[in-house]
């Protein structure tokens, strides 16, 4: 195995084209090979146990080496490996699930279409929106707002949602149906004596313009993260999410919240959209349905929009859109899994609870001189760093603070997630982690940041 794992390690950069990565970095560095993970820690080619905290890509909600998902997968893969959900095909897997989900969405949220990504999750609800407005005879309604620094993902469409432009560079993107608004973040964000209410009214008021500007009747919906992830784990200020909702039902526009990282307990709620105030009309989500064991997606919509959809069915001969993987059986039957240990070990009240704790040992951090804020709820935090305090003042990029704390920590064992434009480090575990596991990963993260003082 050894030998054939460092033949392995030589060979990924000759055939391999890694995602979001450096290709640079991989030629000189070579890749980190995971090979084994169990509980909240993943272990290197070289057995090296690394406490993961961002829980992959924010997406290990259970934890890994689930024996209860491997055997739902094996299970479901014996006896259906595959069929499709085309022209009314199904499964009882997909059934049952979505069942599950349709109990446990935001009020008002009854129908589930499944996808394999966060990315086509997004993509399936641009068109959503779309088809109802063209459907209730908006056919202008076509524009959907978007804010700086929100990701969405990563193919064309949802590509252009995504605010960071690093995204952007070098692809003829973002497409010009996308309108942009503020990034509600105060600590970065607010103008010289803005109090946090002023900030709020100013990006309120920024998006009445924004509409008026273009016109209510060319904008389809508002796509949101209820807290950012990629782009720094931003909250937005209190009041903000109820009186963008009002706004945008005032507007016959869609609110869209894109839960792919909030959904399934990672705001110590099974959604963040109650939460945070949101009343969503639809909703995207991934990753922690399936833990990241199986690739699904499973996007929202409401009652209205479901009524008018079938409307369009009638009238066109179906709803023409979905994918191969569409209900896979085997996916549907790893988020049921998934979805029962949430129940059985009450991980949503963990989460809630070590959230608390997380975020309680977190404000240590705000005494080193470099650390201006901490942000998030539940199991997600973002730890802003700065050059300066009292002026807000972000590093210098070029000196790569938030690379080199996330390396140092990979050094003592612990994974963290580096959102380097915007200087802050991304935390976001298993749901399962620990107090004793939170407790050495903010050591860890202070003599990091400490560090680099
Ligand atoms: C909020 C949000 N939406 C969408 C996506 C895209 O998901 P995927 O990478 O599965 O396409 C992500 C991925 O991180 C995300 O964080």
């Amino acid at each position: 195995m050894s030998q054939n794992i460092d033949r392995l390690i030589k060979k990924d950069a000759d055939v391999v084209l890694h995602p979001a990565s450096s290709i640079t970095a991989l030629l000189e560095d070579g890749p980190q090979m995971i090979v084994e993970a169990k509980g909240c820690n993943v272990i290197d080619s070289d057995g090296r146990e690394l406490l993961d905290a961002v829980a992959g890509l924010w997406c290990v909600n259970t934890g890994y080496g689930r024996t209860e998902l491997a055997d739902a997968m094996k299970n479901a893969a014996e006896k259906l490996g595959y069929y499709h959900s085309f022209a009314n095909s199904s499964n009882p897997w997909q059934v049952e699930l979505a069942e599950k989900l349709v109990s446990l969405a935001p009020e008002g949220l009854s129908k589930v279409f499944f996808g394999t990504s966060g990315s086509d999750c997004n993509d399936t609800l641009i068109k959503i929106a779309w088809h109802y407005h063209v459907l209730r005879g908006n056919s202008k309604k076509i524009k959907i707002i978007a804010r700086e620094q929100a990701y969405h993902g990563t193919s064309i469409s949802s590509a252009s949602l995504t605010g960071l432009t690093h995204f952007h560079s070098d692809f003829p993107i973002p497409l010009n149906f996308v309108l942009r608004t503020d990034c509600p973040h105060y600590y970065t964000g607010a103008l010289e004596d803005e109090t946090e209410e002023e900030f709020c009214d100013r990006l309120i008021g920024n998006i009445e313009q924004l509409i008026e500007k273009e016109s209510a009747d060319t904008i389809a919906a508002f796509f949101a993260e209820p807290i950012m992830g990629a782009g720094g784990v931003i909250v937005p200020p209190p009041g903000y999410y109820p009186r963008l909702t009002k706004i945008l039902k005032d507007n016959d526009i869609l609110f869209v919240a894109d839960e792919v990282i909030c959904g399934y307990g990672r705001l110590g709620n099974w959604f963040g959209s109650p939460q945070l105030g949101i009343e969503p009309d639809m909703m995207a989500s991934a990753k922690g349905l399936t833990s990241g064991y199986f690739p699904l997606s499973a996007a929202y919509i409401s009652q209205p929009i479901w009524e008018v959809l079938k409307e369009g069915s009638q009238k066109l001969g179906a709803f023409f859109h979905g994918y191969t993987y569409s209900g896979h059986p085997v996916g549907a039957a790893v988020g049921l899994a998934n979805l029962e240990i949430f129940e059985k070990e009450n991980l949503i009240a963990r989460a809630k609870e070590n959230g608390i704790y997380l975020h309680e040992q977190l404000q240590s951090l705000l005494n080193l001189p470099n650390v201006g804020e901490i942000r998030g709820e539940g199991l997600i935090a973002g730890v802003q760093l700065v050059a300066d305090k009292s002026s807000r003042t972000l590093p210098d990029a070029a000196a790569k603070i938030p690379m080199n704390v996330t390396k140092l920590m990979l050094e003592k064992g612990v994974i963290i997630r580096p959102l380097a434009t915007v200087a802050t480090l991304a935390i976001s575990p298993p749901l399962t982690i620990s107090k004793d596991e939170i407790d050495r990963l903010v050591q860890m993260m202070s003599e990091s940041i400490a560090a680099q003082v």
